[in-house]
């Protein structure tokens, strides 16, 4: 099954994709990921893409449309795999259309005003990716599942979550209708617990299967 996890920056896209993946195993394909990989590694396409990143923007769709085009085309993805951050643009879901076939978009819809503190008191694992939030940490400061340090991201500020957020309406959220109008929107409330959001959306799958 190809399946899209689509949502505001802090919805729980990530959140959700790392359940998903324990379940159903899924390989997990995050372009957030991707970058901040080759941010650390210094290449080319991290040079680049921070100079978006770090503002808040998106990094253009022809150099994200290639990174997932190559991603999806390997082995591990045949039987499927699990879009998260991607498209995040019309242009980049006419893209992925040309060189696909989508299952299911699972579509995490929260209410703006949450969003701000998700996203600045976000704690990500160095070492696994697994994501927390200061307010359920209790003072921890490393991973519970592989005992890694716990980071924030640079993109987690005040000024540049603003950004993130008026990006994904202009330019994502209109992903919705695109899919809507396809008939593979599945909406999910992710204003609820992320162990609320993950039943609702196993059954889905349950069901699809
Ligand atoms: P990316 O890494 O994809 O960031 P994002 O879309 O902004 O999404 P986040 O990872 O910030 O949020 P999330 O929805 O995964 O939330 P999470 O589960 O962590 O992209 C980063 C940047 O890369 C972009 O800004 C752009 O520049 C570039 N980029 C990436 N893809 C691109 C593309 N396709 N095209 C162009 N540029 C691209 O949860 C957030 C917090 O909330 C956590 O603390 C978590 O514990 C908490 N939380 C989660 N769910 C719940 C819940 N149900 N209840 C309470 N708390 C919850």
């Amino acid at each position: 099954m190809n399946i899209i996890l689509l949502g505001a920056p802090g919805a729980g896209k990530g959140t959700e994709a790392s359940k998903i993946v324990d379940t159903y195993k899924l390989p997990h394909i995050s372009t957030g990921d991707i970058f901040r990989e080759n941010i650390k590694n210094q290449t080319p396409i991290g040079l680049l893409a921070k100079s978006y990143i770090d503002k808040g923007l998106l990094v253009p769709d022809e150099v994200t449309c290639k990174i997932v085009e190559e991603r999806i085309s390997r082995e591990d993805c045949k039987n499927g795999y699990m879009l998260d951050g991607f498209p995040r643009t019309i242009a980049q879901a006419e893209a992925l259309d040309k060189i696909t076939k989508i299952d299911l978009v699972i579509n995490i819809d929260v209410d703006f005003s949450l969003l701000l503190d998700r996203l600045c008191g976000r704690r990500v694992c160095k070492d696994c990716g697994e994501t927390y939030h200061l307010k359920r940490l209790n003072g921890e400061t490393k991973c519970a599942r592989c005992g890694g340090e716990l980071y924030q991201r640079k993109d987690d500020n005040p000024e540049t979550v603003q950004s993130r957020l008026s990006v994904y309406n202009d330019q994502t959220a209109p992903l919705i209708e695109y899919y809507t109008n396809k008939g593979v929107i599945f909406n999910v409330d992710g204003s609820t617990t992320p162990e609320a959001v993950h039943e609702l959306v196993s059954a889905k799958l349950d069901s699809m299967k």
